[in-house]
């Protein structure tokens, strides 16, 4: 069991000048569950190979627990990796999958057996262990390729979108899974997904990343209530939260009707002539039509999912015509067309620069 250090970890591919991965700086706890997220091409994968030994590190510096492992071989850093393409000997049976590591390793026959066997009961894999993976389900194959982690006992475990192969249903229990599993093994994991919600339900904490650079490193519920910049703001949560860009007016942030309040060093702070206010679908009260607060949303579009709803509409907001999507409950659901009145819930508006996207409000 280990902490993992990444210390301004620098990785500058051949031929290119831009830092795919920019001075990461994380620290991971030992038994933590970090899952890195972002979009395509952001660094995740980077990241993870050369915590791997997969990529070479061009400056910085990256410790499991208090060795330094920066110029270490693969071989020699005590991890195991679970790819997306997990890749499993299709000629062998599920037990000699599981157990082929420790084989080269030179490990013996009998003690290999053991651990396999142990494995494949966390895992429930016994009645599988004789069979060849085309015999297996999607779910099974990965299990498997868990499997083949779990045998060799690492300090660490590694993860690059494990689930991608498995459809939504399957995605949904298998991280469900993995997640506990984690928590039973306690071994420190590392975990790259592109999917947002996958990473708020299996972190303990969660990194975003965009263009190489850690945007921010919280944990679930700090990263939804309190996203540090525009980014995190729009990339975390589904639909994504509303952010309308309003003028400054003396020293206050106006949405619509409302006042959204934002201390006054902060807004003092920016030279900007606008900010950008942030409202989460399920932050917005329904007011009554002669309400004088907040805006008015003309209904575009409802997307009912049964216990709620999400209204797509348009609202005049400092004289333009913005989009926004209001959840609303699923038994008080507006026609399209007809007009709804909503107010932003006090303590539950974000303030960004516009300019540097940088949080303002608290
Ligand atoms: N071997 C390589 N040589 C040169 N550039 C590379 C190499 N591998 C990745 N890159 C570039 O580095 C950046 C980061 O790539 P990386 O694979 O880490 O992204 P990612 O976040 O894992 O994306 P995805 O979600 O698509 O898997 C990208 O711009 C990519 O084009
Ligand atoms: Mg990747």
């Amino acid at each position: 069991m280990a902490t993992v250090t990444f210390d301004k970890a620098t990785r500058i591919y051949p031929g290119s000048t831009k830092p795919a991965v920019d001075a990461l700086d994380i620290e991971i706890a030992d038994g933590e569950f970090l899952v890195l997220v972002g979009p395509s091409g952001c660094g995740k994968s980077t990241s993870l190979r050369m915590l791997a030994g997969l990529e070479d590190v061009n400056g910085g510096a990256i410790r499991i627990g208090d060795r330094d492992v920066t110029h270490l071989p693969p071989k020699d850093r005590d991890i195991a990796m679970v790819f997306q393409n997990y890749a499993l000997y299709p000629h062998m049976t599920v037990a000699d999958n599981m157990g082929f590591a420790l084989k080269i390793a030179g490990v013996n026959k009998a003690e290999i057996r053991k651990k396999v066997e142990e494995a494949a009961k966390i895992l429930d894999l016994t009645e599988y262990l004789d069979r060849k993976p085309k015999a297996l389900s999607g779910g099974q194959r990965q299990r498997v390729a868990m499997g083949r982690a779990i045998v060799r006992e690492p300090q660490v475990f590694l993860m690059d979108e494990p689930l991608s192969n498995l459809d939504a249903k399957l995605r949904v229990s298998t991280r469900t899974q993995i997640a506990s599993l984690q928590r039973r093994l306690g071994i420190t994991t590392v975990y790259v997904t592109h999917d947002q919600v996958e990473a708020l339900t299996m972190g303990d904490r969660v990194a975003v990343l965009k263009d190489g650079l850690l945007q921010q490193v919280d944990t679930p519920r700090n990263m939804y209530d309190k996203p540090a910049n525009l980014f995190v703001a729009g990339f975390i949560g589904s639909p994504a939260m509303n952010l309308v860009e309003v003028p400054v007016t003396d020293g206050g942030v106006k949405f619509g009707n409302s006042v959204v309040p934002v201390q006054r060093d902060a807004l003092s702070a920016t030279s900007d002539k606008t900010v950008t206010v942030g409202v989460r679908p399920e932050h917005f009260d329904v007011a009554g039509a002669d309400s004088d607060q907040g805006v008015a949303v003309t209904v575009n579009v409802v997307e009912e999912l049964g216990s709620d709803a999400f209204v797509y509409g348009t609202a005049q907001i400092g004289g333009e015509a913005k989009d926004l999507v209001v959840r609303v409950g699923g038994r008080e659901v507006p026609e399209k067309g007809s007009t709804l009145h909503v107010v932003p819930r006090s303590g539950e508006t974000h303030v960004f620069s516009t300019s540097t996207g940088a949080r303002l409000s608290d």
